[in-house]
């Protein structure tokens, strides 16, 4: 049977974009026989409008069931008054936290096209393509003791950095096995000048290394100065694996080098499923974007780059999913622009839909 796909397109322009990614998937079906089993579910505001909870359990049972995810955006102004544990987010953080997501993948790719969109000089982002992994359940954000507490006569905020040696090894191994899909070299990040996590951090992932990845180079760089390098010459790195508070300030800093939110895909991986694919979901980076919803304007690309994610790490569909971002990449050549891809001196937009129409024109010629 074929590989199945759970959509849960959410709310804003969640559904706009999604709407765009099932005009590719249908593509595939149709012009390389690659066919999805694809099934639509409710997430965020949508469920619960329809079922008074942000994800049922029947959508998380099937979520659970998927070879994949792909989730459009949750959120929006209507459910900012909801109670905290019913709103839009709360869907989107009980699916992480179930799956068990703990390895995050943030590209930061750079379409010559866009060159110019960078803060950064033409030549150091064109032909960007790096990926950084970041650690996502474990770490600062999560390790107990904290609180605020009371110390003689004044207050002290306490967060502890825990790590263990398995949540080390599985992040480490989720790291080195994309390097084989990619350019086959890992740069470990963290802080073992000054950090105890940081030390184990750096013995854990060479161990690793030297057992079952020794193929893959691997080098080891402190996270402040992996921090400058990231901006010297990003082009130095392949893939970079680093804990969950490194991780979310250089992947943040990172998309940034690349220019627009509309443009930025990700990946959320967990253990391999008895079929041997790792537990996955697929979303951009953005948010549900009231500010355009409903008005054709949403760039569609982060969410279309996000399935060409799923091609490459949940079906191993590599070489198909290079097809499609080399269709991505001739469309933005064209001059193909949705509005938030166009500079101060504007030019006239394209909609949603035809953006995606461009891009499934484009592989019709690849
Ligand atoms: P946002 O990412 O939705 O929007 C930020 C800005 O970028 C807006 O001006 C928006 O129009 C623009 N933008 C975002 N995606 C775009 C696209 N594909 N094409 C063109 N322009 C795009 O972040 P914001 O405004 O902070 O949050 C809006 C809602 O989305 C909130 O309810 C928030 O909680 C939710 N949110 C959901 C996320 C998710 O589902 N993973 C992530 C971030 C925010
Ligand atoms: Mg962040």
């Amino acid at each position: 049977s074929n590989p199945s796909l759970l959509i849960l397109a959410g709310d804003g322009i969640g559904p706009e974009v999604m709407g765009e990614v099932v005009k590719i998937i249908d593509w595939y079906g149709e012009k390389r026989d690659l066919k999805f089993d694809v099934s639509h579910d409710l997430v965020g505001g949508a469920a619960y409008d329809a079922h008074g909870t942000p994800l049922t359990d029947e959508t998380m049972a099937r979520a659970q069931d998927a070879d994949a995810v792909l989730l459009g955006a949750v959120g929006g102004p209507k459910y900012d008054v909801l109670d905290f544990s019913v709103k839009p987010e709360r869907g989107l953080l009980r699916l992480r936290k179930e799956m068990d997501l703990f390895s995050n993948l943030r590209p930061a790719q750079c379409f010559d096209a866009l060159a110019d969109f960078s803060s950064l000089k033409k030549d150091v982002v064109a032909g960007l393509d790096i990926m950084i992994v970041r650690e996502l359940t474990s770490g600062v954000y999560f390790g107990e003791p904290r609180g605020i507490f009371t110390e003689g006569n004044e207050r002290v905020g306490i967060n502890t950095q825990r790590y263990t040696e398995s949540e080390i090894a599985r992040v480490a191994r989720s790291a080195f096995e994309l390097a084989r899909k990619r350019g086959n070299k890992v740069c470990s990040m963290e802080k073992a000048n000054v950090m105890e996590s940081g030390i184990l951090w750096r013995e854990v992932v060479t161990e690793i290394h030297a057992k079952e990845y020794a193929d893959v180079e691997l080098s080891h760089m402190y996270a402040d100065a992996g921090a400058m390098q990231l901006c010297r010459w990003p082009k130095q790195f392949d893939v970079i694996v680093t804990d969950n508070l490194f991780g979310d300030l250089l992947s943040d800093a990172a998309a940034m080098l690349t220019g627009s939110l509309g443009m930025l895909p990700s990946a959320s991986l967990g253990a391999p499923m008895a079929n041997g694919r790792p537990k996955a979901l697929y979303e951009p980076v953005h948010g549900s974007a009231p500010d355009i919803a409903g008005q054709g304007k949403a760039n569609p690309i982060a969410c279309i780059l996000s399935f060409a994610m799923a091609l490459r790490y949940s079906f191993d569909e590599g070489e198909e999913a290079t097809r499609l971002e080399s269709a991505i990449e001739k469309v933005l050549a064209d001059g193909v622009r949705t509005a938030d891809l166009l500079g101060p001196e504007g030019g006239s937009p394209v909609s949603t839909s035809e953006m995606g129409d461009k891009i499934v024109e484009a592989l019709n010629a690849s």
